[in-house]
């Protein structure tokens, strides 16, 4: 087995995989949204704290059950990119287990992690091109292989699941703003709009600081009641969608890979989904998404990456592991 610990922002996860047969054998996570909500986002010292005490509870619960820590061959562990002081919590306890196991360490990079959320239980497909929208980056990458990994196009401002965070927090909905925006639009019926980033420009990058601004300003000196907030969240999500559409489909005129994956916590978004579903069914590819249980940070997803780098042989000794809140590939 590999065990492998995900604590990149503010969920704490360990899971065991199946190293032969890649079969998710025990997966558990501690989410801190309650804790973070009454801030409208992530507080890192507190993300810190809570993963301290969370992470060695769901070890413990690993034991309760049973498990046998002799099978355990090696420990994969994120370290980048994140908060640091959240990363460092993972990382200390993976080299723990690794002292104390006797064992290798593998160090996992966090959005390899998610691109292999559409791997569980299940040998990897390559080429692949990836959309990757979470809370820290909107990235259009190329996969060939484990450790080729071409980036195609990023955001030039914030981040898909980061605007949807700071809209829910300007109209003072709670954290985290995805699903909660996404379920205020639901209710919108389209009488306001907002212009769609980017959509006269040729580049292939995302933003969406713009949008996020034109929020800002239709809402100053406006009192918000919920019919007036659901127009917002639906004018808002309808555009930002738009966007990734635009730029998906400039990248699908000229891309020849098949399988299109779309990967991160903002991929649950069902408008999102669908839209994503008709433009690959016009440019005849195949879409894949992970399990809605695991598009958001989780350890199963690590433990699906670090089997393939396990086979591969990428062990890093204990010295050498560290962290950093940048992505170096
Ligand atoms: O991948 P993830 O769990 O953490 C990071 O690596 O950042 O993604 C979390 C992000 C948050 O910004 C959250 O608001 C967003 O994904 N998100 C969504 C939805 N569910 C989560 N954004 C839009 N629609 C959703 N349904
Ligand atoms: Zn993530």
């Amino acid at each position: 087995m590999i065990l492998s610990i995900e604590s990149s922002c503010d969920d704490s996860s360990i899971a065991l995989s199946n190293i032969d047969n890649y079969k998710l054998l025990f997966h558990q996570k501690i989410s801190q949204d309650k804790e973070h909500s009454r801030y409208g986002g992530v507080v890192p010292e507190l993300a810190s704290r809570l993963h301290s005490a969370s992470l060695p509870r769901i070890l413990e619960n690993i034991k309760n059950d049973g498990f046998d820590f002799s099978k355990i061959k090696a420990i994969a562990v994120t370290n980048e990119p994140g908060l640091s002081v959240s990363l460092i919590e993972g990382v200390m306890m993976a080299k723990a287990l690794s002292i104390s196991l006797q064992i290798p360490l593998l160090a996992i990079n966090h959005l390899k992690g998610h691109i292999y959320s559409l791997f569980l239980e299940k040998k990897a497909i390559f080429p692949i091109s990836i959309l990757l929208l979470s809370g820290g980056h909107s990235l259009i990458l190329e996969a060939y292989d484990y450790n080729n990994i071409k980036l195609i196009a990023t955001t030039m401002d914030d981040s898909f699941g980061e605007a949807f965070d700071k809209v829910a927090k300007m109209l003072d909905l709670g954290y985290p703003g995805g699903p909660i925006v996404e379920s205020y639009a639901l209710n919108g019926k389209g009488d306001i709009c907002f212009p769609i980033p980017l959509r006269y420009s040729n580049e292939m990058a995302f933003s969406f600081s713009g949008l996020k601004n034109a929020v800002r300003v239709f809402i100053e000196n406006k009192s918000l009641n919920q019919s007036i907030k659901s127009e917002i969240c639906y004018a808002f999500q309808e555009s930002a969608i738009k966007h990734i559409i635009q730029k998906s489909k400039k990248y699908m005129q000229y891309s020849n890979i098949k399988y299109f994956g779309v990967v991160g916590g903002a991929s649950a978004n069902k408008s999102l989904r669908m839209e994503l579903e008709k433009l690959c069914i016009q440019f005849d590819k195949d879409i894949l998404f992970a399990p809605l249980e695991f598009c958001s940070d989780n350890a199963a997803m690590i433990g699906r990456c670090g089997i393939d780098a396990y086979h591969l042989g990428e062990f890093v000794s204990f010295m050498d592991l560290d962290i950093s809140p940048k992505s170096r590939f």
